[in-house]
């Protein structure tokens, strides 16, 4: 995610604008830049690409942009490579060049999130004269401001709310106006920024780390709020523009603990990141009920031309491959072959020259991934990255790209990039799907309906998730574990014991459950823990059966279902359940407590959940 700071008040403003996103880094960032008014002089804006060093050497850790009155930003890219003209903040004139230095504009702003409905907003910009440098939103959204500004005459915060009302999606905005020195104006949606003042001074940042420094009072501004800045003062107002009055909250955890939102390890952070991850992914594809995939460069006609589709990937990105040939087979009926990637770039593929080649990959610079990729490439295959972070190797050379907006993932064991790779999966099988004409146009919608439902389904998971640490801490001595299942749910417990394996070092395979008897069952003892994945309706009767077979060598069986299904506790030693579902997607839920499991075996053992032995969060090397 993007991080925002700002700050008014009677020191010099620059240097406490890159300490505060200094304590933002965290979040993950590929440019930054700031903006800084010396009394009623324009603002002076100063971008970089690349780490935050990069821009504060640009300004001489802040001393060569005078002035009292600023904001800043880190970027994590969602529309538009990171750049230096992407970069915030941006400007409602034009900002051109790559230098830095005042800029004639009535507005300037910076923003976190993301704007859903800015092609069209740009669109109606264009028509009433307005010149675009850059391919963000966010330039869209700070030129929106000042339409409104100029075209209503009216004031800052009206300008604002007219703003807010008219576009779709989250934002936290800091915005400057030309016509109000040493002022600092802020709107938010759903993306976070905190107030804070202390000694006639004002601050405002996405995340309690930035001002800790400052202050442990603050004040949390709520949807469709605005705020006026000024040094020592925030006035609060609501979209009608009326004053609201708020009270300051006391900030107790430290910064450390901060960074992580108040949990204990980024992973378990992401895990409940995973709903707005999958709601951010679907938002940006979803539009009027229906899919809207023009942004990721597949016509009707390519679609219906493709003859094969091989999946290539490493590690979670390839289980998410596993789960993809099932729904594209059984939605598309369309071939898909899934295949390692390292094993990919060797064997000289034999690919179909119709085929199309799609790479997953979260960091998009996995070398494996990205070797696999120009392999496809010299075949002469039309080939398809789904990437989560912009501007990432396979990003750029892939023929089209389909971006997860899952946001930055630090812990090394993926967990939401996953799951809104899986709904990127999910929403090409039903593209291609209803381009190939394999799927009835009503019941293509209710699919694209029982998507809407998967992120409040994940939440009611959460609720389960004391009964899952019980469970993981009664096993947290365990030597071996066993995931098994058909179908859609054999590739979710490849998922969940790599997550088992790679953070609690428990060894522990997934297996597809009619293979049992040809050899592994032997590994069978008595409390050997196995987990029967169970949520394909028509398998689960045969998978139970394998599971039997173990039990009676002395399993522990665990069975992971769906509600409904609970004649399973007669076989099954403990049963975790999830929120019923389309078979299809189910992998999106089921997912989620085997996440939980590995997470909380892992902290039972008292393991660097979020840095796990010999494991990089991106393999750039063979
Ligand atoms: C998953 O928890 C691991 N961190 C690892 O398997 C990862 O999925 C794999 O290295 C692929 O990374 P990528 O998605 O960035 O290409």
């Amino acid at each position: 995610m993007c991080g925002i700071v700002g700050f008014t008040g009677h020191r010099q403003a620059a240097p406490i604008l890159l300490d505060g996103l200094s304590k933002l880094e965290y979040r993950g960032y590929d440019s930054a830049g700031l903006a800084v008014r010396d009394g009623d002089a324009p603002a002076e804006v100063v971008k970089s690409v690349g780490k935050l060093k990069t821009l504060a050497e640009k300004t001489d850790d802040g001393r060569a942009v005078p002035g009292c009155c600023g904001i800043g930003h880190t970027r994590w890219a969602t529309h538009g490579e990171p750049s230096w003209a992407n970069a915030h903040p941006h400007v409602s004139g034009n900002c051109t060049g790559s230098g830095s230095g005042p800029v004639e504009s009535d507005v300037v702003g910076v923003h976190n999130g993301i704007i859903e409905n800015y092609v069209e907003l740009k669109e109606k910009l264009l028509k009433h004269g307005y010149v675009f440098y850059s391919e963000t939103d966010t330039e869209v959204l700070i030129k929106l401001v000042d339409y409104y500004y100029h075209k209503y005459k009216i004031g800052p915060v009206d300008a604002i709310a007219k703003t807010m009302v008219r576009v779709r999606g989250s934002y936290a905005m800091e915005v400057m106006f030309k016509d109000y020195p040493g002022e600092i104006f802020v709107a938010r949606k759903d993306s976070p920024m905190i107030i804070g003042i202390a000694d006639g001074e004002t601050y405002v940042a996405s995340d309690v780390p930035a001002m800790l420094k400052y202050t442990r009072s603050v004040y949390y501004i709520g949807n469709h709020e605005m705020a006026r800045l000024t040094a020592g003062e925030a006035v609060f107002y609501d979209l009608n523009g009326d004053v609201i009055q708020k009270e300051p909250v006391e900030i107790t955890y430290s910064a450390a603990a901060a960074e992580k939102g108040g949990y204990e390890h980024f992973m378990i952070k992401e895990i409940h990141e995973q709903p707005e991850a999958v709601q951010n992914t679907l938002n940006a594809i979803l539009k009027d009920g229906a899919l809207d995939l023009s942004t990721v460069g597949l016509s009707d006609e390519e679609i219906r031309d493709i003859s094969q589709i091989y999946i290539v990937a490493c590690g979670s990105a390839w289980h998410v491959g596993m789960v993809a040939q099932y729904v594209f087979e059984d939605l598309a009926q369309i071939p898909v072959r899934v295949e390692l990637a390292s094993e990919f770039r060797y064997r000289k593929p034999l690919l179909d020259k119709n085929g199309l080649v799609v790479i997953i990959s979260q960091s998009g610079e996995t070398a494996d991934s990205l070797a696999a990729l120009r392999e496809a490439k010299s075949c002469g295959i039309r080939t398809l990255g789904i990437v989560n972070v912009v501007g990432s190797s396979i990003a750029r050379e892939a023929d089209t790209v389909f971006y997860t907006l899952a946001g930055p993932e630090i812990a090394v064991a993926t967990t939401k990039a996953y799951s809104a790779q899986l709904i990127a999966v999910y929403a090409l099988a039903l593209q291609f799907a209803k381009v190939r004409g394999t799927l009835a146009d009503d019941r293509y919608r209710s699919l694209i309906d029982e998507l809407g439902t998967i992120p409040e389904k994940i939440r009611r998971i959460f609720e389960d998730k004391e009964r899952i640490q019980w469970f993981a801490s009664k096993f947290a001595n365990m030597q071996d574990a066993f995931f098994v299942g058909r179908g859609i749910d054999y590739a979710v417990g490849l998922e969940g014991s790599l997550k088992m394996k790679e953070i609690s070092y428990v060894h522990s395979e997934a297996y597809a459950a009619g293979e049992l008897k040809h050899g592994t069952i032997s590994l069978i003892e008595d409390g050997t823990l196995v987990i029967g994945i169970l949520t394909q309706q028509e398998l689960i009767e045969k998978t139970v059966s394998n599971m039997v077979e173990c039990k009676s060598r002395g399993a522990y069986l665990m069975a992971l279902t769906t509600y409904g299904n609970y004649s399973l506790e007669d076989t099954s030693d403990f049963t975790v359940y999830i929120p019923k579902i389309d078979p299809h997607f189910a992998a999106s839920l089921a997912v989620i407590p085997l996440q939980l499991m590995g997470y909380y075996l892992s902290v039972a053992r008292g393991l660097d959940v979020d840095k796990p032995r010999n494991l990089a969060k991106s393999v750039t090397v063979e």
